[in-house]
């Protein structure tokens, strides 16, 4: 039997965020060169989304290369930037056919134009996608985000467009580059490690977490569908007591 058949079609996530994590031990598992594990981990990608798409998530929003992962080898970086052009061109056509939209965050300045230019034209080929929407984290961090944030707020008290009364949390989330997605529900780390690695730390304030050592190029709809089911026997009591959330969902 699926996980997917125990999953509440009520209760499902609305914005799952994954952090794609062990492609490079994958690939060292096999006895093959790191670009080998990038190249699969495309393909979990891919499935991924369908099971996501599948299972009635509206938001997926995926680590695909952080502000630290530029810190790599100068050769692993470029071969990571040319595989997300050709995936993304690649995958263009059949997003298009299944309803999904792609958007990025990430601070794209930091990306070769060609790749940013590239990026932008498969954001525009899938922009009326309803079915789901895949958001890419490219060149992101969660202190970039946020100290971005506090300089755009900066700027409009200094200049007069905002008060510094006026900084609430919704002000603060709206300079975020996710302003128009709802915070997510579920965040997934794949590969065996239990940290957050700079990823929408804002975000997540109350997202339930789940940690799996599946290496990201051996994760897929299943591995999705048993995380949604884990996520669905939790409580969420978001500093409640848990009589009074008993009571609100009566
Ligand atoms: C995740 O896999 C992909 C990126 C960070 C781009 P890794 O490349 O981090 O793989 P491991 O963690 O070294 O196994
Ligand atoms: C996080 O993975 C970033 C992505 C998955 C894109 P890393 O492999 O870069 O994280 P650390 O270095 O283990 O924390
Ligand atoms: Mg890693």
């Amino acid at each position: 039997m699926s996980y997917l058949d125990q999953i509440d079609p009520r209760r499902v996530p609305r914005h799952v965020a994954i952090i794609m994590d062990g492609n490079g031990r994958w690939a060292k598992s096999q006895g093959q060169p790191r670009s080998a594990g990038h190249q699969a981990g495309v393909k979990s990608l891919h499935e991924t989304l369908r099971g996501a798409k599948e299972a009635g998530v509206k938001y997926l929003t995926v680590y695909t290369f952080s502000t630290e992962n530029w810190n790599r080898p100068r050769q692993e970086v470029e071969t990571l930037m040319n595989l997300m052009v050709w995936a993304i061109e690649q995958e263009t056509p059949g997003m298009i056919e299944n309803g999904v939209s792609l958007q990025v965050i990430g601070d794209m300045s930091r990306l070769p134009e060609n790749t940013r230019q590239r990026l932008q034209k498969c954001i525009s080929d899938t922009a009326a996608g309803k079915v789901i929407t895949l958001i890419l984290a490219i060149s992101y961090s969660a202190r970039w985000e946020i100290t971005r944030a506090a300089r755009q707020l900066a700027e409009k008290v200094k200049s007069g467009k905002m008060k510094a009364d006026e900084i609430t949390e919704d002000a603060v989330s709206a300079q975020l580059t996710t302003i128009n997605y709802p915070d997510p529900d579920l965040l997934i780390r794949t590969g065996g490690e239990v940290r957050i690695s700079n990823y929408l730390l804002w975000q997540i304030a109350y997202a339930e977490l789940y940690f799996c050592d599946t290496y990201w190029p051996e994760f897929g709809p299943e591995d999705l569908y048993k995380a949604i089911v884990e996520y669905q026997s939790r409580e969420r009591r978001f500093g409640k007591t848990s009589e009074q959330v008993s009571d609100e969902t009566k």
